[in-house]
Parts: structure tokens; sequence; C-alpha cells
């Protein structure tokens, strides 16, 4: 890291919405660079359906965010190594909470790889309190009546509840 050539990764993800253990790995990426631009997939390579558009989704990011100068925001359609490509980053971020989670990971670095061999992943494991999140179990326990306070910031929580209040 330096001020003439600050680094900058991309934390690609479906965020769907964002939890505590993606919190928690934005910060970690943080260490490694000086800017993070956490970025939401249109196309995730799992097909899933989701309970937030990608523009709420972004809403979400921006408001958790809202205090940190040096985490942005964004979606982006296609590729992720085009998106990043032409961002002009080198770095992705993404997160390792068990070794379940490595074999989709090293797959998904190596294809990355071969479109474009000058992008490095760089894996970082969450706080094993989070090791068990994934989105699609809090929007789970959310619909069937369950507590999620401690696995999303309040203002998820909020948008979580009032989002299946709606459907
Ligand atoms: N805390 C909580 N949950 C976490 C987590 C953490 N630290 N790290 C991962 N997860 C969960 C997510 O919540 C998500 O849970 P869900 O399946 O219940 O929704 C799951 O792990 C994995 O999701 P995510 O990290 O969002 O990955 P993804 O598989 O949805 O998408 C992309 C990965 C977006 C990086 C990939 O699909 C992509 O690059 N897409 C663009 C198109 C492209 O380039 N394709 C070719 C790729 S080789």
């Amino acid at each position: 890291m330096s001020a003439s050539h600050p680094v900058v990764a991309v934390y690609p993800g479906s965020f769907d919405p964002i939890t505590r253990g993606h919190e928690d790995i934005v910060r970690r990426a943080l260490h490694v660079a000086d800017r993070l631009i956490v970025a939401v997939a249109h196309t995730a390579t799992q097909s899933k359906s989701g309970l937030f558009s990608v523009d709420e989704r972004l809403d979400l990011l921006r408001e958790v965010f809202a205090g940190e100068d040096n985490v942005e925001a964004c979606a982006f359609e296609g590729l992720l190594v085009e998106f990043a490509r032409t961002r002009g980053v080198r770095f992705v971020i993404r997160g390792l909470r068990a070794v379940s989670d490595f074999e989709y990971e090293l797959q998904m670095t190596q294809m990355n790889r071969e479109l474009w061999p000058d992008m490095e992943t760089i894996f970082l494991a969450p706080e094993v309190d989070y090791s068990f999140l994934s989105s699609s179990l809090v929007r789970e326990v959310a619909r069937l009546g369950g507590d999620i306070g401690r696995f999303v910031s309040p203002v998820v929580a909020e948008r979580v509840r009032a989002k299946l209040k709606g459907e």
C-alpha cells in the first residue's frame, strides 16, 4: 500500500442481503487494500431465487458502509474479469468460511485466471462466529419468524422484515 499507488480490490458476490459475515470480510479486506469495491453481481454462478433486487441490495450496502469512505458499492453485469479490467482492479477478495467453500472458490479462481491471468484472488477467513452464516439461511430464518438481529446489521434486519411483510 502506498499513497501514490493505492491498492484497490473488488469483493464480488450476490449480497442478498449483506450479512455480518460479509461485513467482517470487508473490514479484513481493508487491512490489505486501501479501497474496496463491494460489487453486486447481476449474474451469480449458482442459480438462486433472491429476496432483494440488485438495486435494493446496493442500497443496503451503501447504508451499511455509509461511514466508510474507502468502501464503494456498485453492481456489475457479465463477467467479473471484465468488470475488474474496466475498473483497473487486479485484486479480488473472497471469503472462505469452511473447507466446503474451497472447491467452488478454487474453481472460480482458476476460471477467472484463464480469462484474465493478471487478476489475483485473495481469500480471507471470517470470524469463526460467522462461519456458519449465509444469506439464504438468514432469509429462511426470517421467513420462518426467527430473529436475524445477530446475523445482519439493524438496517438490514429492518428491511428484510419489511420486505417479507410485503411478500
Ligand atoms: N458471510 C456470510 N455469508 C457468506 C460469506 C460471509 N463471509 N461468504 C460467503 N457467504 C455466502 C453468501 O451469503 C452466499 O450465500 P447464499 O448462497 O445463501 O446466498 C454464498 O456464501 C455464496 O455467495 P456469494 O459469495 O455471493 O457467491 P455467489 O456464488 O453468489 O457468486 C460471484 C459469486 C458473484 C463472485 C460469481 O458468481 C461471479 O463472479 N459472477 C459474475 C459472472 C462471472 O464472472 N462468472 C464466471 C465466474 S468464474
